[in-house]
């Protein structure tokens, strides 16, 4: 109900502002087995990238659609920790080394994702007791871990997410997610990850990886200080990885703020890449959308428009952008346990261009 009486509004307002709607139908070129390919679009640009599990490269039409449309990829899941090191010397690589394999054999960039995530429960922050572990001991098997990664991986992986989604969301909460790293080393364990993987590969793009930057003000503000503050301090961070994880309908995250967020990264003297690419058409994660109504697809078409524009201005800052997902066909949970699509990215579920795909290529 939110997301059409929002979706009502929005049209009202794109009325009055002067900005039809209707700018973003491109009703006449949808079902085109013959577009042009986001990475044509873009090749002056930036690197187009994409998330993928091991089973989108074996899948003939989904590797030919990849290679049609993209130039780097990012392994949704198979690079993370608990994904490939479940448990201390337990090391699952077949589906890190398919990724890996299909871009050394296509010439397709490879983002590593992730090699340090403290949300994710994880051995490596404890004993066989469920205690902590010492400092020392985490230090150890961190640096263990970004070895074996970073050198089987480092001739195609040029580019490694080395801290994933650290800060927290408010001022009350603190500048830090809680989790068992933060008690065990405090914000150590941030530029220590980045202090090993420098030390690893010297050579390596060193991405700090964040999610909700451009709204929430309190994140924003974190990030912008720690970076500035580890940076001066001589940690190697290269770079900082904005997600994205937009919404058609909210406000805050907004072309104006995504401006303001890149103009304060670039300050720093870091490269910017946008990490992890979608907009959801449904305003909360309640509401189930069994298909979208023509005008909540052209409202998101336009927000996908107005984002790009931004991002195609600042192409000298941004080196890549990184969709979550190849195409619509990706379901969640709501909280009881249902399944729904937030419909949020530029391919519908047959791999077709959307609306959203033609207006992010319009320009
Ligand atoms: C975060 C992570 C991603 C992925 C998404 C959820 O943004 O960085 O790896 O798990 O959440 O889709």
């Amino acid at each position: 109900m939110l997301t059409k009486i929002l979706s009502f509004l929005f049209a009202v307002i794109s009325f009055i502002t002067m900005s039809p709607l209707s700018k973003f139908d491109y009703s006449d070129k949808l079902g085109d087995e013959n577009y042009q390919g986001l990475k044509d679009h873009y090749a002056d640009y930036f690197d187009m990238g994409v998330a993928v599990g091991g089973w989108h490269c074996r899948n003939k039409d989904y590797s030919a659609m990849i290679l049609k449309n993209f130039t780097s990829l990012t392994a949704e899941n198979a690079f993370k920790q608990p994904a490939i090191n479940p448990k201390e010397g337990v090391w699952n690589f077949d589906e890190a080394d398919e990724i890996a394999n299909f871009c050394r054999q296509n010439g397709l960039k490879l983002r590593g994702h992730c090699l340090v995530w403290g949300g994710l429960g994880s051995w490596m922050s404890r004993d066989d007791d469920g205690n902590l572990v010492s400092k020392e001991v985490y230090y150890q098997r961190l640096r263990d871990y970004i070895t074996v990664m970073m050198t089987r991986y480092g001739d195609v992986v040029h580019t490694w997410d080395v801290v994933n989604e650290p800060f927290g969301y408010s001022k009350s909460t603190g500048a830090f997610k809680d989790n068992d790293l933060y008690q065990i080393c405090g914000e150590e364990y941030i530029t220590k990850a980045f202090e090993i993987a420098h030390e690893v590969d010297p050579s390596a793009v060193l991405v700090l990886n964040e999610t909700k930057v451009v709204n929430n003000n309190a994140k924003q503000k974190f990030l912008l200080q720690y970076v500035e503050k580890w940076r001066s301090e001589g940690v190697p961070i290269s770079a900082v990885g904005i997600q994205g994880h937009w919404e058609t309908f909210k406000l805050n995250e907004s072309p104006k703020r995504l401006q303001k967020i890149i103009d304060k990264l670039y300050k720093l003297g870091v490269d910017i890449q946008i990490t992890e690419v979608d907009i959801a058409v449904t305003a909360t994660d309640k509401e189930i959308l069994e298909e979208v109504p023509k005008n909540i697809d052209l409202l998101q078409a336009k927000k996908y428009a107005q984002m790009f524009e931004v991002l195609r201005n600042n192409a000298d800052k941004i080196s890549s952008v990184t969709f979550w997902g190849v195409n619509d066909n990706r379901s969640y949970k709501t909280a009881d346990g249902q399944s729904y699509h937030k419909w949020q990215l530029l391919f519908d579920k047959d791999n077709m261009p959307k609306n959203a795909f033609y207006a992010v290529c319009d320009f």
